[in-house]
């Protein structure tokens, strides 16, 4: 009888609490992006009557606390308007006449990794021939802010920006210069300056297009010349991310305002999981950028390297992960037994100890916290004069956990990687001597840490070394596909370095950053080495821009497909890099990529084909391609059947599958092509016809794929991959093929 009452209260509280929840929604504002239909009867769009068609939408021009309710007028890259609204009153909405469809803000997140430090760019791994420095073209980078002072910014015997140039530099103008042509900060109608508070939108402008910077390093390594991938390219600064978060709307005011602008590229270093994409705002005001001819290259995530974690997967979005470069700045772990284990660190101290010191490994029968040496978890112990073993997991970076072991006495850290972090090490710009260790290096310390009573340790600083095996390799932080939502085009479509990259930063790094923290509007020669593939969208924007330059009149697809057929697979001592899901098409090989022979293009109508082939509803697909469509009058197209450079098809057992592709003749107007196939295990393919033979540029020919599988059997449920190559006497042009089995 008792516990029948006890359960009869607990539901009357829950109840309650429900009914206050719905009694808070009722009055909650959160900011919603509307989409509408283009006013009819309205003869110019002027953003004036576009603003008084938007509020016509809406029941009230200011909320009670007088805060205006729209948020953002969108006038380019969509027909609607970011505005504060409760559920309810979004409901009312929809049935008002030209009302499309709303979407809730979504919070993206930036794509350092979360363990949040940096590695560098090596300059040989990008193309930078004389006359293709980027001159004349702009990017627009959509990031954090700038430091708009700092030395890579420069802008020594750059040309003005060129006449199409629209934008705006919120700074004082003396600020911008012929690099640093605009600057824009976007946070819900806040109007603070766009300068960086935190160094992503330093370090990736920089990496996209920073000019030649003498003497450049981190705290004494990786000493040289840097420049950004296009060094005579303008940047526009779009600050849409604050701290390190990136609200949906103002994402969106950014790629509309960077339209309006006449940027050329865009680059996008964050993102959030994959939705659909009628609520994808990034995913929509993208599509209208490249339906302008504006190359937009976005990050895959550093969600690996766990399947289906790939990010920013639309078909018109350059998705890049992120790959090691050959280069390592080398901080030896030897034991007190003289084994010698390798590990990495940008500081690397003068005078550091020769001798052996204790080692301490919280972890031991500490909580996670302690183990992964979190902020707070070793204030009570014993740590003084001893090196600490902190594993490379929960929530603080690697220089954090290093300030912390730092603050408790410890005077080294040796940092360990989880299981799947695998071989991915930084050179981090720590505080404090250190070395960061493989998973496999890290168990043998572990394993003779725990063996003995008293351990020993001392870390040797070995300086940069490059020519390091193996290189290229994915980071294990790069997302990997496919998409667990849109499946059907492969992702990501490929890989840039994007581990251990050095570039520009608003403040010091290494031990002095703990006395002059991040002031980013005092001027400031620091650089700073980071990884994330954060690093890797401006690495292709840098490289698509250049690409654009020699040839103006590829539309955005032909220069993706021109980067991925002509990528590297294997790694330097020529073993594959990866396998398809982690590269993608491969590694970027910016000379090969600059004469490809063929491309695979894509036209605007075949993006809302795709749309209305992926099941979309009418007014969904509307809401992606900004116009009214109606699917039963196009006819849509599987995503297999998108004219994409890479291939993937999914096939059930003894089950047979045709696909068409069209390429374009770029390379020599009379070539002949033979189709070369590596077929994946599990199936038969054939091409039809086995030959191409051009006649002249630009010519298109198109071809088909034939697929049959087998019994699938013990295959169901997963991949198989091989590759298709239409060579000719000077091209190779290659396009991946993943099948899955279902
Ligand atoms: C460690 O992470 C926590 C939580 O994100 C943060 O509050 C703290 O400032 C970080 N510690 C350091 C030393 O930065
Ligand atoms: C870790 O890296 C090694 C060497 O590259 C590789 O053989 C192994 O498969 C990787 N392990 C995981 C879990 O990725
Ligand atoms: C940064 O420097 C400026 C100029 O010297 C100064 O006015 C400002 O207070 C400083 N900000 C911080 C957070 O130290
Ligand atoms: C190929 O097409 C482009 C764009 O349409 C055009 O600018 C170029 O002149 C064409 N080249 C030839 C040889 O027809």
């Amino acid at each position: 009888m008792k516990l029948l009452v006890i359960l009869l209260l607990f539901h009357t509280t829950f109840l309650m609490i429900n009914g206050q929840i719905s009694s808070i929604t009722n009055t909650h504002h959160e900011t919603y992006i509307v989409h509408v239909q283009k006013p009819k009867n309205v003869k110019s769009l002027r953003s004036t009557d576009l603003l008084s068609w938007y509020m016509s939408f809406l029941p009230t021009k200011t909320l009670a606390s007088g805060e205006s309710r729209i948020v953002y007028a969108y006038q380019t890259a969509i027909t609607g308007f970011a505005a504060r609204l409760t559920k309810e009153e979004v409901k009312a909405m929809e049935t008002k006449e030209g009302f499309i469809h709303a979407t809730k803000e979504r919070m993206l997140y930036l794509h350092t990794t979360h363990i949040n430090d940096f590695l560098g760019l090596n300059q040989g791994t990008c193309l930078q021939r004389d006359t293709y420095l980027g001159k004349g073209l702009i990017i627009g980078m959509l990031d954090t802010g700038v430091l708009p002072n700092h030395p890579s910014f420069k802008d020594s015997g750059l040309p003005h920006p060129p006449t199409k140039w629209k934008g705006h530099c919120d700074f004082k103008p003396t600020t911008c210069n012929n690099k640093l042509i605009g600057a824009r900060s976007f946070q819900r109608g806040n109007k603070d300056l766009p300068y960086d508070a935190i160094g992503h939108g330093t370090h990736t402008a920089s990496i996209a297009a920073g000019g030649f910077v003498k003497d450049a390093q981190v705290l004494g390594n990786a000493k040289g010349t840097v420049s950004g991938v296009a060094p005579n390219c303008h940047l526009a600064i779009y600050k849409v991310c604050h701290s390190s978060v990136c609200g949906s709307t103002d994402v969106l005011a950014g790629i509309d305002q960077a339209m309006d602008d006449g940027v050329d590229v865009i680059s996008l270093s964050f993102g959030g999981g994959a939705v659909p994409f009628y609520d994808d705002a990034v995913a929509i005001g993208a599509l209208a950028a490249v339906e302008k001819g504006i190359i937009v290259t976005s990050s895959a995530g550093n969600s690996g390297p766990t399947k289906g974690t790939i990010e920013n997967d639309s078909p018109w979005l350059i998705t890049v992960g992120a790959s090691t470069m050959d280069r390592m700045i080398r901080a030896r772990v030897k034991l007190g037994n003289n084994e010698e284990l390798i590990g990495e660190s940008a500081y690397h101290p003068s005078g550091f100890t020769s001798g052996f010191l204790p080692i301490v490994y919280p972890g031991r029968h500490g909580s996670s916290r302690a183990k992964a040496c979190s902020d707070g978890s070793l204030s009570r112990l014993n740590i003084k004069g001893m090196v600490v073993l902190c594993h490379n997991s929960g929530a603080n970076t690697t220089v954090e956990k290093g300030i912390v072991v730092k603050k408790a006495g410890g005077v080294a850290m040796i940092l360990i990687n989880e299981e799947d972090q695998n071989m991915t090490t930084r050179a981090a710009a720590h505080v404090l001597p250190a070395a960061h260790v493989s998973y496999f290096d890290g168990r043998r310390i572990l394993a003779y840490a725990l063996s003995k009573t008293n351990p020993t340790v001392t870390i040797i600083f070995d300086g940069t070394l490059y020519g390091i095996s193996p290189a290229p390799s994915v980071a294990s932080f790069s997302s990997r596909g496919p998409s667990s939502i849109n499946e059907g085009v492969l992702k990501p479509d490929i890989i840039a370095p994007g581990v251990n990259i050095l570039a520009a930063w608003p403040s010091p790094v290494g031990p002095l950053s703990l006395e002059s923290p991040m002031n980013s509007t005092i001027t400031s020669m620091a650089f700073n080495i980071v990884s994330g593939t954060s690093l890797s969208s401006p690495v292709i924007a840098g490289v698509t821009t250049l690409l654009k330059i020699a040839h103006p009149d590829w539309s955005p697809a032909a220069i993706k497909s021109a980067i991925m057929t002509t990528a590297d697979t294997l790694d330097r001592d020529g073993l594959p890099i990866s396998d398809l899901y982690s590269m993608g098409a491969g590694h970027i090989n910016p000379t090969n990529a600059n004469d490809p022979g063929l491309v695979y293009d894509i036209v605007e109508d075949d993006y809302i084909a795709y749309l209305c082939g992926l099941g979309y509803t009418d007014k969904q697909v509307s809401v992606v391609a900004r116009r009214i469509i109606e699917c039963a009058s196009i006819d849509p197209i599987n995503a297999e059947e998108l004219n994409y450079p890479s291939v993937s098809v999914a096939l059930g057992s003894k089950a047979e599958k045709t696909i068409t592709r069209w390429v374009m003749n770029v390379g020599e107007s009379e070539s002949l092509y033979s189709v070369q196939i590596k077929r994946p295990e599990g199936v038969e393919v054939s091409v039809y016809p086995e030959k191409l033979s051009f006649s002249k540029m630009n010519q298109t020919l198109s071809f088909s794929l034939y697929f049959s599988s087998g019994d699938v059997g013990a295959m169901r449920g997963g991949a198989s991959e091989g590759y298709l190559r239409w060579v000719s006497n000077k091209h190779i042009v290659r396009s991946p093929i993943l099948v899955t089995f279902t």
